[in-house]
């Protein structure tokens, strides 16, 4: 199996490697917050006209054909063809909602799946949430009678299979954005393959902006117990008018991709002729970095003279859509303009006019080491399919250029493909959510790409040490089941379901939930200084869990006012979020009879359930000043967001989550008793934590 973790080869040993800065993104950060928004460049039509424009529309009962006579249809086509908004209601037109059916259409992420019913609902003239809907994590917009089309992350249908394992009140179902190869919609792959052969009516649509459309039909066509292939898919291509694109690469590594993308944006743009540049780099610090570099560069420029200007953008998930706009607008023509992204422009949005394209060879991924069983964010090479799929954003409206900021010999070492999520991923959740599906042995699952086995012992681990599995490897019940019908991780789940023998529901449910949001705080850059002022008012020596229990109390005693969240600098908008979190958290706990209980106050009950649900993730101070986990002794450091960074550093903690940037960081920070750790825990750690206890004692004596 390739580990997706390659060395950064393209680097210059002695210098500093990419993503050194301190990013803000969290690990569910493609899930949760980042949105993209959409250009329509022909908003002054009707709607009628505005579908009949889009290139899908001359496929349209070619495609109803093909659902017709095939259970699953591949359709590949370039983003804002019309894949998303259209085909359902195409359906829906034809018929597949009819007699309270449903067409139901999946999305990787949650913003999507909002936006584009918002969109639908609009082309249809309905309110949002009766005729079309989503249903995305703690938020259903839906009506269960009247819903037909119904917008989802793929994360809720795999949910929607534990209530309703055939899925029966659907007809067909879309599977969008597949090239992407999230972790659930490869689980929807395989489970809905299943459901196929039980529901020979339910119809599959694989949606894909790229041409990777055969590894899907051969899935499909392949019949694992008689090993025949059968033609029960077929695949369809909407076609987008393409021009060729010269590539072009460094003849020896660049040192640094971030100034080398700078200086490429301005060779080309003293060198070429007109159209515009688009630069991909990996995250948005770097993107903000060439952004002011180019800006600098570009008043020089004016200054000596150059007639033609720059107009220089960024782009990136978290910027505000009004500032994403901007990437859209035209400009006049003795302006060019220079849009700095992230991969947010590799498939999911596309800018017109653009001629030239800087790539700097690496993306961010989210990645698993299975020896550590952690999970985090790291920089790595493109794959040589991504590569094309940036070039080929140079070729839309002329022939294009694309500078490739690696040695052409670094190209043919990268994979062809990216790794599928399912293959760097931590499996625990998957697994408990398959075996709460019925699927007892996990390791047979019909799996587009199988995760490394390795990874699935760990996760088998982890589930059995928090007691979510038995000696058989069976979902235990209750805990077991119960666990899986969280929409959490695992570890949170545990910790959520012991908050009752505990005695510290009420303080759990709060910090669960608080612990979903992006940022507790926003801190403008011209204030960073009475920031930290005002965050240290809330902060507790305990740590970020205990933090955040007085930053949502202090909340509530305010009335939820957002006035208040601007004088102390809090996300009032997350505050709200967090709210409505913790409400249905809270009634999946009433549901289980966890008793409502507050530890009044006392920290003790509430650190110990913490430890109850994380103790996987320990970490012990090291003589260095860093951190060392418990069980495989890897290198951690408190991240800067932390209220226990620049304090003196607690011997012991667990954390949420790791995010790696220039090193590997623990989020989410609380400072335990060891003792708590072979209490609570004493299958996972006996040896370890004596180990370290007879190590230290030791020391002293
Ligand atoms: O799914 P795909 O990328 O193929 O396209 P789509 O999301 O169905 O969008 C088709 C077109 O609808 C876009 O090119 C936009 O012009 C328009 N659209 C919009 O105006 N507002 C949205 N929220 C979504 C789409
Ligand atoms: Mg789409």
């Amino acid at each position: 199996m390739a580990n997706p973790v390659v060395s950064m080869k393209f680097w210059k040993p002695g210098t500093e490697g990419p993503g050194t800065a301190i990013s803000e993104e969290r690990q569910s950060a493609a899930e949760a917050s980042g949105t993209a928004v959409i250009y329509n460049p022909h908003t002054s039509l009707s709607i009628e006209q505005q579908r009949q424009r889009l290139p899908i529309f001359k496929h349209r009962n070619h495609i109803l054909y093909l659902v017709e006579n095939y259970q699953t249809v591949v359709i590949v086509g370039e983003t804002g063809c019309g894949k998303s908004t259209q085909i359902p209601q195409y359906l829906a037109e034809a018929g597949w909602t009819a007699e309270g059916r449903v067409v139901g259409v999946t999305q990787p992420r949650r913003v999507a799946a909002v936006s584009v019913a918002g969109r639908v609902a609009e082309e249809r003239g309905a309110l949002l949430g009766h005729e079309v809907g989503y249903c995305i994590r703690f938020d259903d917009c839906t009506d269960s009678q009247a819903t037909r089309i119904k917008f989802l992350t793929d994360g809720m249908l795999v949910r929607e299979m534990m209530a309703d394992p055939l899925l029966k009140k659907y007809s067909v179902l879309m599977l969008d954005e597949a090239h992407e190869r999230t972790l659930y919609t490869d689980i929807s792959i395989g489970l809905l393959k299943k459901i196929q052969k039980k529901r020979g009516d339910l119809r599959l649509i694989v949606a894909s902006a790229t041409l990777d459309a055969e590894r899907f039909k051969e899935f499909f066509n392949q019949n694992e117990t008689e090993d025949v292939t059968k033609d029960t898919c077929a695949i369809l291509t909407v076609e987008g008018r393409t021009f060729p694109v010269d590539i072009f690469y460094t003849l020896s590594p660049v040192p640094d991709y971030v100034k080398a993308t700078a200086e490429t944006v301005m060779k080309i743009h003293q060198n070429e002729g007109d159209g515009d540049i688009l630069a991909f780099v990996t995250g948005q610090e770097e993107v903000e970095t060439v952004v002011s570099m180019l800006i600098e560069q570009a008043r020089l420029l004016a200054r000596s003279g150059m007639q033609k200007h720059l107009r220089i953008l960024p782009m990136y998930a978290g910027l505000p859509s009004s500032e994403q706009m901007k990437v859209f607008e035209r400009v006049s023509h003795n302006v060019r303009k220079v849009v700095v992204a992230t991969n947010i422009a590799e498939t999911s949005i596309t800018i017109n006019g653009i001629v030239f394209v800087i790539d700097c060879g690496f993306v961010k991924l989210r990645a698993y080491n299975h020896k550590t069983g952690i999970e985090s964010l790291v920089v790595v090479p493109v794959s040589q399919a991504s590569a094309s799929q940036r070039a080929g954003r140079a070729g839309r409206n002329r022939s294009g250029k694309c500078y490739r900021l690696y040695t052409e010999e670094d190209y043919e070492s990268l994979f062809p493909a990216t790794v599928p999520e399912m293959q760097r991923s931590n499996m625990a959740p998957v697994i408990l959510q398959l075996k709460a599906l019925g699927i007892d042995n996990v390791l047979r699952f019909n799996f587009l790409s199988p995760p490394p086995a390795e990874t699935m012992v760990q996760a088998l681990e982890l589930l059995y040490a928090l007691g979510s599995l038995d000696d058989q490897c069976c979902l235990t019940d209750p805990l077991g089941l119960r666990m899986a019908e969280f929409p959490l991780n695992p570890m949170f789940a545990k910790m959520l379901l012991e908050s009752g023998n505990f005695g510290c529901s009420e303080e759990i449910l709060t910090i669960a939930a608080m612990t979903q949001i992006q940022n507790v705080f926003v801190v403008p850059p011209n204030q960073k200084a009475e920031a930290a002022r005002e965050q240290r008012k809330f902060a507790v020596a305990e740590g970020d869990h205990l933090t955040m229990l007085n930053i949502y109390e202090s909340f509530l005693k305010n009335s939820k006012s957002s006035q208040w969240c601007q004088q102390h600098f809090l996300n009032y908008k997350g505050l709200i979020r967090a709210t409505t979190v913790r409400e249905q958290l809270k009634k999946l706990l009433t549901k289980f009879k966890i008793p409502k209980k507050s530890s009044e106050g006392d920290p003790d009950p509430v650190l110990r359930c913490i430890v109850a649900g994380f103790f996987a993730n320990a970490a012990k101070l090291h003589y260095t000043g860093s951190y060392r986990t418990l069980r495989d002794d890897y290198e951690l450091h408190i991240h800067p967001s932390s209220v226990l960074y620049g304090e003196k550093p607690p011997e012991w903690v667990v954390f949420n989550e790791v995010i790696q940037t220039s090193k590997y960081f623990m989020r989410d920070i609380t400072l335990v008793e060891p003792s708590w750790l072979l209490e609570l825990a004493p299958h996972f750690y006996q040896q370890g934590v004596q180990q370290s206890w007879n190590a230290k004692r030791a020391k002293v004596s």
